[in-house]
């Protein structure tokens, strides 16, 4: 096999990986070099342990692609600050996982048993902030106060979206905005950050800034409506985490919230026990299914995820000519490739 043919045939994250791989080596390499502590052992322990088993590093290189897109490499042939930036997303991304896995007391992530049943719920929150600590550390060093701003506003939208949802959590008035707020906030938030402040540091044009933001936050809202999608049908196996999660925290998530809005009374009842009071039996999440299927919940969700992913395909028009611009549109369409 000729190597164009077997790039036909890769994924576009592959792709992505495979266009920014000199990038990505770096990046992993400050990553390993800031996630170590010499004074505090339990940190390395918990982040190596995170952080080693990999993840999908969709954050960094969205970071790397938009910097490419707009022109940094030509404008700083030996700069460093994409790469740092790229660093920092992911930085922020891995604590907000530790942080989510103890609220969620999820069990699984990355394949592998999480930090918070590994170790405990305190290592996991103060592992946390120490790497948002050194998110923040690495975002000065390009010295852009216009990135700073982007990377600081995007970590506390994404608190805001966590909080938001622990909120509407258990409550079936939650509807479709308040559930697109949870979702720009505690997801999008970081997938347009990364983008923009890529398209930032190369200097890119208002109108291009714009358009990389765009698709970032429509990217964001695709994939997370997917993962929420897969949190009822997906393999733990495949995603790397179990699955049934949400709806044992009573989470209103987009299926649930529009078969919640098409209940009968009966159903309407069973939603009431099993997200409002907890009391949750065997079968349960069967019946959720059932119901979900019945009213065309799932599919009409599914149909989300397909018009935020053209969304975001669409914002790159404005983009110029670069093959990484060709990868990010059919990036858009991987990410709920899974659901699809
Ligand atoms: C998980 O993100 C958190 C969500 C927003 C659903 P990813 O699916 O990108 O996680 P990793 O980094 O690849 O493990
Ligand atoms: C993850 O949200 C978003 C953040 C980490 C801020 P979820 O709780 O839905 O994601 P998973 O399913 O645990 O990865
Ligand atoms: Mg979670
Ligand atoms: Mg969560």
């Amino acid at each position: 096999m000729d190597g164009n043919s077997k790039q036909a045939q890769a994924g576009p994250q592959d792709r992505l990986a495979e266009a920014l791989g000199p990038d990505m080596a770096a990046v992993n390499a400050i990553i390993r070099a800031r996630m170590a502590s010499e004074h505090a052992p339990r940190i390395p322990e918990v982040t190596a342990h995170l952080i080693e088993a990999g993840g999908k590093r969709i954050r960094p290189m969205l970071v790397l692609a938009a910097a490419h897109i707009c022109g940094y490499p030509t404008r700083h042939p030996e700069g460093e600050d994409h790469r740092k930036l790229a660093a920092t997303v992911e930085f922020i991304h891995t604590a907000t996982l530790l942080h989510d896995d103890v609220v969620d007391e999820s069990e699984q992530r990355r394949g592998r048993p999480t930090a918070n049943l590994l170790w405990d719920n305190k290592s996991s929150v103060l592992v946390g902030d120490y790497l948002f600590a050194r998110a923040f550390q690495l975002m000065v060093e390009p010295g852009s106060l216009r990135v700073l701003d982007i990377l600081a506003n995007a970590s506390a939208t994404i608190a805001e979206g966590e909080v938001l949802q622990l909120t509407a959590a258990q409550d079936l008035t939650t509807t479709e905005e308040i559930y697109i707020k949870v979702v720009r906030g505690k997801t999008a938030a970081l997938f347009s950050a990364a983008t923009e402040s890529g398209a930032v540091i190369a200097g890119a044009s208002p109108a291009e800034v714009q358009a990389l933001f765009t698709y970032g936050d429509a990217l964001g809202i695709a994939f997370q409506i997917a993962d929420d999608l897969l949190d009822y049908g997906g393999a733990s196996a495949v995603i790397g985490k179990n699955t049934g999660d949400d709806f044992r925290e009573r989470k209103l998530t987009l299926p649930v919230i529009k078969a919640v809005a098409a209940s009968s009374p009966e159903e309407r009842a069973f939603w009431t026990r099993v997200i409002e009071k907890g009391d949750q039996r065997d079968g349960d999440l069967q019946e959720a299914l059932r119901l979900m299927e019945h009213h065309g919940a799932l599919s009409a969700a599914r149909d989300d995820a397909l018009a935020w992913a053209a969304q975001a395909r669409a914002a790159l028009v404005p983009l110029p000519a670069h093959p990484l611009k060709d990868i990010l549109g059919d990036l858009a369409d991987f990410v709920v490739s899974r659901i699809a």
